[in-house]
């Protein structure tokens, strides 16, 4: 068995989305007029993944969950087989009416909105995104007594909102968390800030929270992979892989990589993530991580998991202090 450290899995749904995000990789995809590799995950599949996985995430790669149309079955599996369950929600494109039934059917699930600045203002990060109406929706969650966070990443165009947000936050207890993005943009308009504020406290580099760093000083080689090293969730890519995280999806075509997308280990092919977890391709897979020197390895995982710990930021997270959390 390969000792993760806990059994969570990020879930990429499917390949629709609605909203055309300048950092996202469907948006690079789209504009380079490629083909988002996959399919919706099926009640079948997602069966398995439940059974292996203590915690639930629907965030994924290259699309917004709730366009899955099994998506709010799977709201049900999880509540009956009580496990935790987290989604990541911009697009607005459901009838507020889907959003009542995806709320009651699992009260227990934990709602992160991506509204990045004021909702009427949101769209100029979250292209075709509804602001105002998935602000709403956030707020029918939260009156109806489920758990929620509104993510906001910090840009120039809304940086100067940010007490005013709190404010809204605090009045209506919400959670709130700025995130301070590194993403390269297409769009020559937009711009990473950063938010120097007493209010708020740095959580993180993104895939270094909650680990030993003497563990991770200790490793030998050039890589730290954060799959082995730290809290990192594992994916579920919409191809129908387990990969080590969800970096991953997008480098199946990157060397090392390959045996990990292979039909063998499709979720169809296998009766249990176990079964593929502990396959000899998986085993392989840590082998070379721990023994290849970085030119041997998937660009990915030079890129994500080999610089210093101090120096490995990709989107460090800021959270509101306990005044704004319920
Ligand atoms: C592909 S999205 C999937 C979930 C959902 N569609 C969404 O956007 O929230 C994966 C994650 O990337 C985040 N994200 C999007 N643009 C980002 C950026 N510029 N910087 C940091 N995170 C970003 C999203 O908020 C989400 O948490
Ligand atoms: S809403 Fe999420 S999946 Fe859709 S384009 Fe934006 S970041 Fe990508
Ligand atoms: S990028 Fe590679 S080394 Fe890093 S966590 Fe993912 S699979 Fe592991």
């Amino acid at each position: 068995m390969i000792p993760f450290n806990a059994r969570r899995v990020n879930i990429d749904a499917g390949t629709r989305c609605t909203l055309q995000c300048p950092g996202c990789i469907r948006t690079r995809f789209v504009r380079d007029n490629k083909r988002i590799p996959g399919k919706d995950l099926t009640v079948e599949q997602f069966k398995k993944i439940v059974d292996y996985f203590d915690e639930i995430g629907f965030c994924g790669t290259w699309s917004d969950p709730i366009f899955n149309k099994n998506f709010i079955q799977f709201l049900k599996i999880c509540k009956y087989k009580n496990k935790p369950v987290e989604i990541s929600n911009a697009a607005s494109h459901k009838p507020i009416e889907w959003y009542e039934e995806a709320f009651a059917a699992n009260k227990n699930a934990y709602w992160v909105f991506g509204i990045d600045g004021l909702p009427e203002e949101s769209h100029k990060y979250r292209k075709n995104q509804d602001g105002v109406k998935l602000f709403n929706m956030m707020l029918s969650a939260k009156y109806s007594g489920l758990k929620v966070l509104w993510q906001y990443i910090l840009f120039n165009y809304n940086i100067h909102n940010v007490e005013e947000a709190k404010k809204i936050a605090n009045f209506h207890k919400l959670e709130i968390m700025f995130v301070e993005s590194y993403r390269p943009y297409i769009d020559p308009e937009l711009e990473n800030v950063k938010l120097d504020d007493k209010h708020t406290k740095f959580e993180g580099n993104m895939g270094w929270n909650n680990i030993d760093v003497e563990v991770v000083k200790r490793f030998k080689g050039g890589l730290k992979p954060k799959c082995l090293l730290s809290d990192r969730d594992l994916s579920y890519s919409s191809t129908g892989h387990i990969l080590p995280c969800c970096w991953a999806n997008v480098a199946m075509d990157e060397k090392q990589m390959g045996p990990l997308f292979s039909d063998k280990l499709h979720i169809d092919n296998n009766n249990t993530v176990d079964d593929i977890v502990t396959s000899d391709e998986w085993k392989d897979f840590f082998f070379k991580l721990k023994t290849y020197s970085l030119d041997e390895l998937p660009d990915t995982c030079v890129e994500n998991c080999s610089k210093s710990l101090q120096n490995n930021h990709c989107c460090n997270k800021i959270i509101n202090d306990e005044r704004w959390q319920n």
